[in-house]
């Protein structure tokens, strides 16, 4: 991100390949090291955004395929403005559980619309704004879907979704981190967290 001093990572994945996990162990790491860390997500991270969180996910019908991406897009905007760009600018280390990808992977590959269309709404929102460093936590749907039974938490809307949706936002992950491997480190979520936290800190510590 340009002029600003800080750290933006963001984790990507499907649900259940243990972003939130991952999130919080590289927190504990860098936290450990006395380093000002900004843990944060999308859709939700700032009140507006928590607001519009309960509409994607919890709206009971369906949302039209223009109106969900305008949705999440809505939620990035004002996360960018008033809490991402904001901390970047302190100095501060933003550790985010899913960006623009998501939205790429989720309403572009998953719905009817266009990965370039929702991606350049994406950067039109957030004014251009990309992260330094995207982790992909790589998982099986079948395997990720293990793991979400097994919490007793109820399934969100997109959580609900057919299994071949999902794989369709597994395959979108893996092009979107071909295209653009210098920000994106894709690793296997199918293995031990302690594993996959170490070799997400060795991508993160020649940055530090
Ligand atoms: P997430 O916060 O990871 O869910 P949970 O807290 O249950 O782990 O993500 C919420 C859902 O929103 C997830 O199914 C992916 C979806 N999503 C999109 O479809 N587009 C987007 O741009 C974003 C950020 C998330």
């Amino acid at each position: 991100m340009s002029a600003a001093r800080g750290l933006w990572i963001t984790l990507e994945g499907g649900d259940g390949s243990g972003k939130t996990t991952q999130a919080a162990l590289l927190q504990d790491w860098l936290s450990g090291q006395g380093r000002q860390v900004l843990r944060t997500r999308e859709p939700g991270g700032s009140e507006v955004g928590v607001l519009i969180r309960d509409i994607v996910l919890h709206h009971r019908g369906d949302i039209a395929p223009r109106a969900e991406a305008l949705l999440y897009a809505a939620d990035r905007a004002h996360h960018v403005a008033t809490v991402v760009r904001p901390a970047l600018e302190r100095g501060e280390i933003v550790i985010q559980d899913r960006y623009l990808d998501s939205s790429v992977a989720y309403q572009g590959a998953g719905r009817i619309l266009g990965a370039d269309e929702v991606r350049d709404l994406s950067l039109w929102a957030a004014e251009g704004a990309l992260p330094d460093v995207t982790v992909l936590l790589d998982l099986d749907p079948a395997a990720a879907r293990h793991r979400l039974d097994s919490d007793d938490k109820p399934f969100d809307r997109l959580e609900a979704e057919q299994e071949d949706f999902h794989a369709r936002v597994r395959a979108a992950f893996l092009a979107l981190a071909e295209a653009e491997p210098s920000r994106f480190l894709v690793v296997d979520g199918a293995r031990d967290p302690q594993v996959v936290a170490a070799e997400v800190r060795a991508r993160i510590a020649p940055l530090l």
